[in-house]
């Protein structure tokens, strides 16, 4: 995992244009910072997926539960489950058989939900999973007789261009079968200005979030990045529906990165990309689902159509 993320930052800086992975943000201040984004008043995506899993929780659950098959909710990057908590809460109330199965690369990040959920919900049949999504997917148990619903909530699925979106999806769809589902959370195009400051909040919670990353190569890989010298730039695109976040370098200057043994020269202003936040029109995603070998079952809004949590099964 260090040298992989060794290599990877060697190889965005190297680049041109230069980039770095949005993947290397959730470190433990990563986490946390992300979490204050998921409560500020800008950040509408996680409010919005709330208020759908409120709402339209008993639907959900007879899909999952159909034929009264048992079920193995598989969450891909659980975070802090608050919003997933909400079902389980209910499903729980509702004497469903199912169990809970997050997946996370973060071991930290998965011993804090673990403590939590035991601790709010004892009768919850749990089991963390941690590695990369298809490892462990691939070593779960394929027992015939429940299904897999696999949750991939908040628009992480927005962090890949379609392309990449498409590869990710197709691969999952392999290690499904006929019977299991997936709830995919997806941010619609709206209007601009609301994306916009979705992505530079105005307590510059997002802006700390960004420049953690530089945090990280200096205290991963002894580099001496000076947070100063480096500003937050995330733009819009309404043509392409993709948020784009960059860090700029205000000046001219050279980094040094002792691990890597290398010097990156910046120009002043000169970008580094990293990050993409893709926003899709409904009719987009019933393509992507086709694409990728699913087909859609269902579609859960929240009441400003803001956000879809869409339901989707292999396609036959
Ligand atoms: C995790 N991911 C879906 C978030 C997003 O909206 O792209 C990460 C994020 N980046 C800036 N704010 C939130």
């Amino acid at each position: 995992m260090d040298d992989q993320f060794a290599r990877d930052i060697m190889h965005g800086l190297s680049s041109t244009p230069k980039y770095l992975s949005s993947k290397y943000f959730y470190d433990k201040q990563g986490d946390l910072l992300f979490q204050k984004i998921m409560n500020l008043e800008e950040y509408y995506l996680t409010r919005c997926e709330y208020e759908i899993f409120q709402n339209q929780k008993d639907q959900l659950l007879q899909q999952f539960s159909k034929d009264t098959c048992p079920f193995d909710l598989i969450e891909f990057g659980a975070g802090d489950g608050k919003k997933t908590k909400v079902l389980l809460e209910y499903f729980l109330q509702q004497g469903a058989d199912f169990s809970y199965k997050p997946i996370d690369i973060s071991r930290n990040a998965l011993e804090l939900l673990a403590k939590d959920l035991r601790k709010s919900l004892p009768g919850l049949d749990l089991e963390t999973l941690q590695g990369e999504y298809f490892d462990v997917l691939s070593h779960a148990k394929s027992e015939p007789n429940r299904r897999k619903v696999v949750l991939f909530l908040g628009s992480n699925i927005g962090n890949f261009l379609k392309p990449v979106a498409v590869k990710f999806l197709s691969q999952l769809a392999n290690s499904l079968s006929q019977k299991d589902l997936l709830l995919i959370g997806v941010d619609l195009v709206k209007d601009p200005k609301t994306i916009a400051r979705a992505y530079n909040d105005s307590q510059g919670i997002t802006r700390e979030f960004n420049l953690n990353l530089l945090t990280r190569i200096n205290r991963d890989l002894g580099a001496d990045f000076d947070l100063d010298n480096f500003d937050h730039f995330p733009i819009y695109n309404p043509i392409t529906g993709t948020a784009r976040s960059f860090l700029i370098s205000r000046a001219k200057q050279t980094v040094s990165i002792e691990r890597l043994n290398a010097s990156f020269h910046f120009e002043a202003w000169e970008p580094v990309h990293t990050e993409y936040s893709h926003k899709y029109r409904i009719d987009e995603l019933a393509g992507l689902a086709d694409e990728s070998g699913f087909k859609v079952v269902n579609n859960y809004f929240d009441s400003k159509m803001n956000f879809v949590d869409c339901l989707w099964q292999l396609d036959d």
